[in-house]
């Protein structure tokens, strides 16, 4: 844990994501106790504002359900300054480090700790972190970066920026965050996987017979599209979220639970998947909405490039080539403008050999990572009264139901305090980074250079006809009754 002072600097602390998640996860963080004591924040960007502007901006996001919350607000935004500065300027860092100075001379601590949260676009990555380096570092206590994706667009340009970046800040203190892996859900993966015995015993080639991974979300790319078509479904999700609940979902027993054990696990099972193959993945990109008209198409949306082939949909198959899951099919598949939101992990199994039932559909194991977090069985049960009659029944842990006492926090939440506590589990190391752009930089090559022409869907819908087509090539049955 920290001791000594602490302040945490937010840099872009203007944009959306410090607006969306930074600020509220920090607020959160203070009305539960989690921020050290003496905790100051400091904002910074480039826009220009007075504090009163820039409270106003932070507490937007913010949910002031009554007045307790809406008094611990006004005493958090005294925690919370703003200088603005530009992002290439020694003497505008040297301005921040003053400001910095200025907040710990009201502690008495010694030990003077700095969390630097960059909340901005990967262009200012490398000026930023040298900046800081330069001019902002502690010198009385411990340093720590986090940084949020984008690494890059390929498996070199995430080298090239990683090499950019080693020098300056050391892999102990960065904190690269994918906040997928703050969610409970994706959290509990773990502990369903390696503190239950019956799990343990069917987590593998002979008892699954595939698994799907699954995001969907019901809003298009709306006033982000410019960022979005650089970028594309895949790397925007699948690559990191999607290719993260994966590696949990499918690496060996880790020898502890401490970081560099659960990472090296991870890493170990990444090294095992090959490139993703254009034959083993479909594109889309979504249409007007058919019924009411009311949703634009994405290439009508202003912030795209006319004609562009951008993916919003994408379903890859991943192979994990070892002892425990050769042949079973990983289906990653994650949209935008579909008919639903849901993040779920579908776990699907074997057959029931030498069935002497008249039916006797496949298991099922359902994650649901969110909304209305869940795991749910779907197994074959006797139809109750006096035949012998079969029928698909859950075994069902919902936690509204189960846990509606508990809140469960915001990811963000959960990855910041982390960070507090330095604790590396749940954020992305060099190494597994690497192995995850391996494992999409040809395809992603193919799809940039080759233009494919992604499927078109309509806005709303379960995303391109081709889908249910794909799922099942891959041996997934839809478990029906007669
Ligand atoms: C972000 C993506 O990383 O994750 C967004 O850039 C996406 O496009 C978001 O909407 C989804 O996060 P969540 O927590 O809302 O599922």
């Amino acid at each position: 844990k920290l001791s000594g002072t602490t302040t945490i600097i937010v840099l872009g602390a203007s944009g959306d994501l410090a607006k969306k998640k930074t600020y509220p996860a920090l607020f959160g963080l203070y009305r539960n106790g989690f921020l050290p004591e003496g905790t100051s924040i400091i904002g910074y960007s480039r826009t220009k504002l007075n504090s009163t502007e820039f409270h106003a901006r932070i507490t937007g996001h913010m949910k002031i359900l009554n007045d307790e919350i809406k008094n611990q607000l006004s005493e958090f935004l005294k925690l919370c300054t703003y200088v603005s500065g530009q992002y290439d300027k020694d003497e505008d860092y040297q301005k921040l480090d003053k400001a910095v100075e200025k907040a710990e001379s009201l502690n008495i601590h010694e030990e003077r700790n700095r969390v630097f949260y960059m909340a901005l676009p990967p262009s200012v990555f490398v000026p930023v972190a040298k900046g800081l380096k330069k001019n902002v570092y502690s010198k009385k206590g411990i340093n720590r970066l986090i940084v949020e994706k984008p690494f890059g667009m390929d498996l070199e340009s995430s080298r090239e920026l990683g090499r950019a970046l080693a020098p300056l800040w050391k892999e102990e203190e960065t904190y690269r965050i994918d906040h997928y892996l703050g969610k409970e859900m994706v959290k509990n993966l773990l502990i369903i996987r390696f503190a239950n015995v019956f799990f343990g015993a069917i987590w593998n080639r002979q008892s699954i017979a595939n698994v799907q991974i699954t995001f969907k979300e019901k809003i298009g790319t709306e006033g982000r599209g410019g960022y979005f078509d650089e970028f594309g479904i895949i790397r925007d999700v699948m690559q990191n979220h999607l290719l993260q609940i994966l590696s949990i979902f499918a690496m060996e027993r880790p020898l502890s639970l401490s970081a560099e054990d659960v990472r090296d696990e991870k890493v170990r099972v990444l090294r095992c998947i090959p490139p993703v193959k254009l034959e083993d993945s479909i594109l889309g990109q979504y249409t007007r909405s058919e019924d009411d008209d009311s949703k634009i198409g994405y290439l009508e949306d202003k912030t795209v490039p006319s004609g562009s082939t951008c993916p919003t949909f994408a379903a890859c198959t991943l192979w994990v080539n070892n002892e425990r899951w050769e042949g079973v099919p990983f289906i990653l598949k994650c949209g935008k403008a579909l008919n639903e939101q849901k993040t779920e992990i579908r776990v699907q199994f074997q057959d029931v050999p030498g069935n002497v039932f008249k039916d006797a559909p496949r298991n099922e194991l359902v994650i649901r990572v969110q909304p209305n977090e869940a795991v749910y069985m779907k197994m074959t049960n006797k139809l109750p009264g006096l035949s012998m009659d079969t029928v698909i029944s859950e075994l069902d842990l919902s936690y509204n139901r189960r846990f509606s006492d508990l809140k469960i926090p915001d990811a963000y939440e959960a990855l910041i305090l982390d960070v507090l506590k330095g604790d590396h589990s749940n954020f992305v190391r060099d190494d597994e980074l690497d192995a995850a752009w391996k494992i999409f930089t040809p395809l992603l090559h193919k799809i940039d250079n080759e233009k494919i022409a992604p499927q078109p869907y309509a806005y709303g819908t379960r995303g391109p006809p081709g889908i249910e087509e794909f799922v099942s090539k891959y041996g997934f049955k839809r478990p029906t009754q007669e």
